[in-house]
C-alpha cells in the first residue's frame, strides 16, 4: 500500500488514507467484499442498500464487510426516492445502519432532506451525489458533510444538463464550501492530482474499477472492458427524463429507437431496462442485454487488477503528474 500524497478535508472527515472514494455500484455490484477491498486499500467504498432489499441480507452485508477490514468503517450507497414504499424501505435501512454503525452514507437520486435527521442522529456522515453543481448548492444549504459532484461523463445517472465533469470540477469549489468530490470519466493519478489543484478534496471513481479481481462480476466482462477503448458508451432513457449512461449494447439500442420515437410512458421501456437482465449479464458476461452502467473512463482499465493496486497504478500516475506539473513551473517569482 502506498505511503499516504495528500491531506485534504475528506481524507480527514472520513479517516482515509488516500482520497480516493468508489461509488456504490448497483443492483448489488458493490457488496462487501469490494468495499472491503476499497476500505482495505485507504479509500471509501459503499454498499448498495437498494441492491439487498432484505433486511436481513443486508445487515449480513454489513457485518461481512466489517470482518473483513477488520473493523474499519465503511460506507452504503442510499438511493433516495419519493415513492411511498420506498421511503419505509429507507427507513428501515437507516435504522439498520444506525445499528451496525456504518460511518457515511452516499446519498443519490432525490433530496436528503427527509432522512438527514435520523442520519445525523446515528452519527452517520452524509456524503449527497448531484449530477450539477446547482444541485450540490441546494445539498449544501442543507448541510449535508460533503457533496460529490459527477459530470457527464459518469457512467449512471449524467442527469440532464450534460454538463462535462472539467467544467463541473472548475466550478464547483468556487460555489460550494462543503467538503467537495468530483466524479466522472476519472481514472487516473493525474486526473486525481488536477481535481484537488482544482480544489476538490478527493475523487470518485465507478466504472474504472469494474475490472477489480473482487467484484463477483464474471470475469469475460471484465475482460471486455480492458479490451474497450471506452467509446462505447451512450446517454438513454432521455425519453423517461431518467438519462442513464450505460454499454451501448441491444437493450441500449431498442431503449434509445424508445427515446428517438418520443416515447415517454415507462411500460414501453419495461422490457429492456428491467433490472433482471442487468443482474444476468453481470452472472454470465453475456453483455448484449441489460442496462449495464459503463462510462468513458473503463478506457484506463488495461487489466483485471486487484482494487489495491488500481490505488498503487492512481497514486503513482498522481506523482508522476505532479513531477511534471512542477518542471514547468517558470523560475521567475509569479
Ligand atoms: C456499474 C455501475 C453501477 C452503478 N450503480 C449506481 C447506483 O446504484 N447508485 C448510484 O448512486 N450510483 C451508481 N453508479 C455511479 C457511480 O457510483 C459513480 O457515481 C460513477 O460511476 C462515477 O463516474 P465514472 O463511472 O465515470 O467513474 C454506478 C456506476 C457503475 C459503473
Amino acid at each position: 500500500m502506498r505511503h499516504p500524497l495528500f491531506q485534504t478535508r475528506i481524507t480527514e472527515l472520513l479517516g482515509i488514507r488516500h482520497p480516493i472514494l468508489c461509488g456504490g455500484m448497483g443492483p448489488s455490484v458493490s457488496d462487501a467484499r469490494y468495499v472491503a477491498a476499497v476500505v482495505n486499500a485507504g479509500g471509501m467504498g459503499f454498499i448498495v442498500a437498494a441492491g439487498f432489499p432484505d433486511p436481513e441480507e443486508f445487515r449480513a452485508q454489513l457485518r461481512q464487510c466489517r470482518e473483513l477490514t477488520s473493523g474499519k468503517r465503511f460506507g452504503v450507497n442510499l438511493y433516495l426516492s419519493g415513492q411511498a414504499k420506498a421511503v419505509a424501505l429507507l427507513q428501515e435501512q437507516v435504522r439498520i445502519l444506525a445499528e451496525e454503525e456504518v460511518l457515511c452514507v452516499e446519498t443519490s437520486g432525490g433530496s436528503p432532506e427527509a432522512v438527514l435527521s435520523s442520519l445525523r442522529e446515528a452519527g452517520i456522515k452524509v456524503l449527497h451525489k448531484v449530477p450539477a453543481v446547482r444541485y450540490a448548492r441546494s445539498a449544501a444549504r442543507l448541510g449535508v458533510d460533503a457533496v460529490i459532484v459527477v459530470g457527464n461523463d459518469c457512467g449512471g445517472h449524467p442527469g440532464t444538463y450534460g454538463i462535462s465533469s472539467m467544467v463541473q470540477a472548475a466550478l464547483a469549489p468556487r460555489e460550494i464550501s462543503a467538503p467537495l468530490v468530483i466524479g466522472g470519466g476519472i481514472g487516473t493519478g493525474s486526473q486525481l492530482a488536477a481535481t484537488l489543484m482544482m480544489g476538490a478534496d478527493a475523487i470518485l471513481m465507478g466504472s474504472r474499477m469494474l475490472v477489480s479481481e473482487e467484484l463477483w462480476i464474471h470475469r469475460d466482462y471484465k475482460e471486455q472492458l480492458v479490451q474497450s477503448d471506452g467509446t462505447q458508451s451512450v446517454v438513454v432513457k432521455t425519453g423517461l427524463r431518467q438519462h442513464h449512461r450505460v454499454l451501448n449494447n441491444d437493450s441500449a439500442k431498442a431503449v434509445a429507437a424508445l427515446d428517438a420515437a418520443g416515447a415517454s410512458e415507462f411500460e414501453r421501456y419495461r422490457p429492456h431496462v428491467m433490472g433482471a437482465l442487468t443482474t444476468q449479464a453481470y452472472r454470465t458476461g453475456d453483455s448484449r442485454l441489460g442496462m449495464l452502467d459503463y462510462g468513458p473512463s473503463v478506457v484506463f482499465a488495461n487489466a483485471v487488477q486487484t482494487v489495491e493496486a488500481i490505488f498503487d497504478e492512481v497514486l503513482d500516475d498522481a506523482q508522476r503528474a505532479m513531477r511534471r506539473f512542477e518542471g514547468l513551473r517558470c523560475n521567475a517569482q509569479l
